[in-house]
């Protein structure tokens, strides 16, 4: 493991979850009523910078918000996990904002996300902090934010020699060259499927996809499924790695915003790829125990209490 803290930069997008529980999802023209609500911070980028610096990684978060009071929340938040704001303010935008479904039974979610001033963002903010991306040990993106600035993000970081990973979220249909950029890729099951247009219903058909993206260029395909665990595929080695349980599950919602964020963290410590997962499995085994996205991210001392106890 390296002696320093290891270091992840991330790019994405903050926006203020508001989320509802009720017992199913209403259908258009009907109105429900629900069993809880909560607003809290959110953005798949946010979530992973949040549970990143938990996990004990020095983390660098690049986004754009509005200049209004969810990004004052977006920087409490970030201060308070220890985040590193590289975000700028925009007075003409405002910060996005997500409605999250979760249904009570289940612990399932729904999400409609409107990415706000993150919309916005263009690869020279990424750019202006190419000093930051060339001193990390990884480099994190998804898909919130436009597509070419997750490519030029991937772009940057590999002429830098850094490595990348790919949380290809949500579920979208990308161009071939994006494959080549990414060492590792972290889609769940439904993105998996569009990516490659191959059903993902169980781990043959996900060890199937998996070879798919590295006949595409990926280096390293780690697909989540669930409750089902994850899975690591690569050209040597093909490895289920089973999920942790850490008491009810009661919301997924961030969970796998936790899950790439534990596997940024672990790989940049340098730990071998298994490992790595089972860390990442342990930090998202913990937040679906716990209600919100970013809210549920727990600190290191809680994953390596898991660790060391299960599955
Ligand atoms: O992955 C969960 C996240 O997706 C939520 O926080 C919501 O904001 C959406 O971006």
């Amino acid at each position: 493991m390296t002696a320093t803290r290891p270091r992840i930069v991330i790019v994405g997008i903050y926006v203020a979850d508001l989320l509802f529980k009720a017992p199913r999802m209403p259908i258009i023209g009907e109105t429900l009523l629900g069993s809880h609500f909560a607003m809290g911070p959110g953005g798949k980028g946010s979530n992973q910078a949040v549970a990143a610096a938990r996990a004990g990684a020095e983390v660098f978060f690049c986004t754009r918000l509005g200049n209004d009071a969810f990004a004052a929340d977006a920087q409490k938040t970030w201060q308070q996990a220890g985040v590193t704001s590289r975000a700028t303010l925009h007075d003409d935008l405002t910060t996005g904002a997500a409605h999250i479904f979760v249904e009570d039974d289940t612990g399932r979610n729904a999400i409609i996300v409107y990415a706000g001033a993150a919309a916005h963002m263009v690869p020279a903010d990424l750019d202006a902090i190419e000093d930051d991306i060339a001193g990390a040990h990884i480099f994190v993106a998804q898909l919130e934010q436009p597509l070419d600035v997750a490519m030029h993000g991937l772009r940057l970081a590999r002429k830098h020699g850094v490595t990348t990973i790919f949380n290809p979220a949500p579920a979208a249909t990308l161009p071939d060259d994006i494959f080549p950029l990414c060492d590792w890729i972290t889609p769940n099951e439904t993105e998996t499927s569009l990516l490659t247009g191959m059903p993902v219903t169980n781990l043959d058909q996900a060890r199937a996809a998996a070879d798919l993206l590295l006949a595409k260029g990926v280096k390293n395909v780690v697909i989540t499924l669930g409750d089902q665990g994850s899975l690591l595929h690569t050209a040597e080695k093909s490895v289920h790695i089973a999920p942790f349980i850490a008491g009810k599950c009661i919301d997924t919602a961030g969970a796998g915003d936790g899950f790439t964020a534990g596997l940024a963290t672990a790989l940049a410590e340098g730990r071998p790829p298994e490992e790595a997962l089972r860390f990442a499995s342990a930090l998202a085994g913990i937040s679906v125990t716990r209600s919100g996205t970013a809210a549920s991210m727990p600190d290191r001392a809680q994953i390596d209490t898991l660790l060391c106890t299960g599955p």
